[in-house]
């Protein structure tokens, strides 16, 4: 035993030296990548964190056409332009005259960016129990993470957690409906601002989800359509090319919801963000070529969200692009002819159910019926009701006066509408049929 020890000693000593060496040779801006941050190592300016697999930077950054702001963040490390994925102090820029900041560990665990007079700029507001200590590091698909100790299996906190613009693949997006936790994408407020709010990307709460792009918060800008299980109903494009990369995990028992995508190619790397101009996107580099678009939304103005207003219909290959659903007019027929169709349209002749007041007449609805439209995003606010079959679907619409339009989707069931039927868009091919409930001619 004690031979072994001395002789590990000895190769120990001769392993330092070649060590020495070897550092003294190579060029400084070796010297200036660590792998992890903890208590005693914080990471300074000029240095950068590399992930396992060299595929992603930590580090501080200047944004394009900003050059006085600085900011902690993390980008491919090889990929041109440089995207960045994730921003630490959005809201909080670093003076770039401040070139002693640091990203710590400090005292009680968290991660903290403090200027270079020691103030906290940001912090990650996770403590840890005062007699460990953390460590922060990163995993291979780009999830910054930390943890009470550098080999500890779990993590505090991950930046995954909190995206910024982009989401990486394997980020999950989505909430956590008994914690509360909702996670979205919020668009920089320029490409040379990370601060955040004009353009936010989540799912929503209802069954089945659809993916929105809002802007100020609340007023949608774009939406996917329902998730049919294996895509989102408004996404032709999802239909041959991308088909099963993505997933949408609703666990109706724990409350959660998750949308989420993965590449089967090791020589692609992909990521969607929110641009500052609110366009989704997705983009994908192959063998570290410079990033190109794979798919993007809004992209025509039958994207945008109630462009034909309610009850009207959006096709682009049509000119003009707006028509009002049959059996549907213009609510204001100056405004749609000149060009306004935000207004929408309304109803030329009363439903049968609404003109028959009593009750056992109307419940037998036998003088409404269904007109359908093939290859179209369903429209928003559906909602979602247990049906056995499409007639049964059909059967429980006709029923209800205050059910507009229905349809039953294969993988989804029966969806029925009972607001303004708006952002319907035609497509070409994909989509899906959607019954609208009109006044039979025979019953007018
Ligand atoms: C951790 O310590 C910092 C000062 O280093 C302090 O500002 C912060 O409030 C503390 N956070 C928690 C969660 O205790
Ligand atoms: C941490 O806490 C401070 C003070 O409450 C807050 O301003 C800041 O936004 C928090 N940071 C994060 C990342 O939540
Ligand atoms: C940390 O300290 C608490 C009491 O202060 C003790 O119960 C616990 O075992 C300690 N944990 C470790 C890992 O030493
Ligand atoms: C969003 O908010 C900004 C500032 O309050 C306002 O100027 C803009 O009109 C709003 N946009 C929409 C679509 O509500
Ligand atoms: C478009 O029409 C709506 C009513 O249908 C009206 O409120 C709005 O002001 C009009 N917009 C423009 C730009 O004329
Ligand atoms: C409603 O219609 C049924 C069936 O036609 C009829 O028996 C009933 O008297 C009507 N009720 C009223 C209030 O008109
Ligand atoms: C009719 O539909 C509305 C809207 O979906 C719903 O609130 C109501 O409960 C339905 N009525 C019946 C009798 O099913």
């Amino acid at each position: 035993m004690q031979m072994d020890t001395g002789k590990e000693g000895f190769s120990a000593l001769n392993f330092s030296i070649f060590i020495l060496l070897l550092f003294s040779l190579l060029p400084l801006q070796c010297c200036s990548q660590v792998h992890d941050i903890t208590p005693s190592r914080p990471l300074a300016e000029g240095q950068t964190i590399v992930s396992p697999g060299n595929l992603f930077e930590l580090g501080f950054f200047s944004p394009n056409n900003s050059p006085a702001n600085k900011y902690v963040g993390i980008w491919y490390q090889n990929i041109l332009p440089r995207k960045v994925v994730w921003v630490a102090n959005r809201e909080k820029p670093l003076a770039v005259a401040d070139t002693v900041a640091s990203l710590r560990i400090s005292r009680n665990g968290t991660l903290e960016l403090v200027d270079g007079k020691q103030n906290s700029v940001w912090s990650n507001n996770v403590s840890v129990p005062s007699n460990s200590s953390a460590a922060a590091l990163f995993l291979d698909d780009g999830n910054f993470v930390v943890k009470v100790n550098a080999g500890a299996a779990d993590h505090l906190w991950e930046s995954f957690d909190y995206p910024s613009d982009t989401l990486l693949p394997s980020m999950l997006l989505g909430f956590d409906s008994k914690s509360g936790e909702r996670n979205f994408l919020s668009a920089w407020k320029s490409e040379s601002d990370p601060s955040t709010r004009i353009f936010l990307a989540g799912l929503t709460p209802e069954v089945p989800s659809q993916l929105v792009v809002w802007i100020n918060g609340s007023t949608p800008n774009w939406r996917s359509g329902p998730w049919d299980k294996s895509k989102f109903i408004g996404v032709p494009e999802m239909d041959d090319q991308y088909q099963s990369g993505f997933y949408l995990d609703e666990n109706a028992q724990l409350g959660t919801k998750y949308f989420s995508f993965s590449l089967f190619e090791k020589t692609v790397a992909a990521y969607m963000d929110i641009s500052s101009e609110g366009v989704l996107k997705l983009i994908y580099s192959k063998h570290g070529e410079n990033w190109n678009t794979f798919w993007e939304a809004p992209k025509s103005p039958c994207d945008n969200y109630g462009a034909c207003g309610p009850f009207g219909a959006c096709k682009s290959s049509e000119s003009p692009i707006c028509k009002c659903l049959k059996g549907f007019v213009p609510k204001s027929l100056e405004e749609w002819s000149k060009g306004n169709r935000t207004g929408g349209c309304v109803r030329k002749t009363k439903l049968f159910c609404e003109s028959n007041t009593n009750q056992s007449v109307a419940l037998r609805g036998n003088d409404d019926g269904f007109w359908k439209m093939s290859n179209v995003k369903l429209p928003d606010f559906h909602e979602y009701i247990s049906s056995l079959s499409a007639e049964n679907c059909r059967r429980q619409c006709l029923d209800n006066c205050s059910c507009l339009a229905y349809t039953y989707v294969n993988n989804i069931g029966c969806l029925v509408w009972s607001k303004d039927i708006i952002d319907v868009e035609e497509f070409s091919s994909a989509g899906q049929d959607l019954f609208i409930r009109l006044r039979t001619e025979s019953g007018k």
